[in-house]
């Protein structure tokens, strides 16, 4: 249990969320919201019946209900409203800058237009309290060819994303099937980062690395299963996107206490913290933090190091980047 001191520290420290899919911090309060104000009908009768469904125990029991969670965003004020709540609600958690995966796919295969979806989640993020960027993911369990026809669907949008992304059912989907998409998003100069290693094995991350050339790793928790991975990637100072709460709701690790952060760390990793879907998972970026700290033995210095690898992985100009991480030595210098 870490003490009151060190939790306000954490707490208040300025920090970068660089994993939170938007449709996942949409709350079971906004989804009731959404389906009566579109005419949507839920198969869940209340607010507490759907929450009552959020006992995963694997990332697909997850994913089959965030996908119906998601079937409420028809209009672009929709998208808007969603964007709006995460960001104010990061802001309450002193982040201050956040890199923000949607799903254009789970959207446009129920004829949501593309300009719908990101125009409404591009708006808020202009609009909204803290720095904001996007980062577009295809779905793995869809065929390449829906990536592809996804992308020349993004061309006119081009300025509003900083990169792309690979999420959804991970086993029995490896990097190697989205070559070519990839191949095609960097030569648009794109940044480009995949969810590896959550459930599937250390070699989905080597093949990410290699094969679609990833400046992150999403999750990444299993790549201590390979030592010669581990030592790779920390010496690249390829930053590694965990997700605490997630990984325990979906049972990647059986309880906080057996999460495998610290030796991420201790073998050189830039680790950092986030909320992935926050709505689903029981909290945004303070409660992952708090979590962690409460059961693993993480004190002061490690807060400041999973501060300053936050803004240090982040797609900032270098200016900025610079600007953040300098705010982040101010606030612990005068601890
Ligand atoms: N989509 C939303 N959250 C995800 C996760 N944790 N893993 C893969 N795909 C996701
Ligand atoms: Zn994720």
């Amino acid at each position: 249990m870490m003490n009151e001191s060190l939790r306000q520290i954490v707490r208040a420290m300025p920090k970068a969320e660089l994993h939170i899919h938007i449709e996942g911090s949409l709350e079971p309060e906004l989804i009731f919201a959404l389906a009566q104000r579109n005419g949507v009908k839920l198969s869940y009768p209340t607010v507490e019946a759907l929450r009552a469904a959020y006992a995963f125990t694997d990332l697909q029991s997850f994913l089959d209900i965030y996908y119906a969670g998601a079937s409420v965003l028809l209009h672009e004020q929709d998208f808007y409203d969603m964007t709006m709540a995460y960001l104010q609600r990061a802001a309450a958690d002193q982040v201050r800058h956040a890199e923000i995966f949607f799903d254009p796919q789970t959207h446009t295969e129920r004829g949501v237009p593309f300009a719908t979806v990101i125009n409404g989640i591009h708006r808020a993020c202009q609009e909204g309290p803290i720095s904001a960027s996007l980062i577009m993911c295809f779905l793995r369990h869809l065929p390449e060819e829906s990536a592809l026809a996804t992308l020349e669907q993004a061309l006119p949008h081009r300025d509003k994303i900083i990169g792309v992304g690979l999420d959804s059912s991970e086993v029995g989907h490896p990097p190697e099937k989205f070559a070519r998409v990839f191949a095609q998003c960097r030569a648009l100069g794109l940044h480009v980062v995949a969810h590896a290693g959550e459930e599937g094995p250390p070699a989905y991350i080597a093949s990410a690395l290699d094969v679609l050339q990833v400046e992150r790793i999403d999750h990444g928790v299993r790549i201590l299963e390979d030592a010669a991975l581990t030592a790779r990637v920390a010496q690249a100072g390829i930053a590694l996107t965990v997700c605490p709460l997630s990984n325990v709701k979906l049972c990647v690790f059986p309880e906080m206490g057996a999460h495998n952060l610290v030796q991420l760390l201790d073998a050189g990793l830039a680790a950092t913290i986030n909320s992935d879907d926050p709505a689903y998972f029981g909290g945004y970026m303070n409660a992952n933090f708090e979590a962690a700290f409460d059961a693993l033995p993480l004190g002061l210095a490690h807060a400041q190091r999973l501060a300053r690898n936050s803004f240090q992985a982040a797609f900032l100009p270098p200016a900025a980047k610079q600007a953040f991480l300098a705010e982040v030595d101010t606030y612990f210098a005068q601890i």
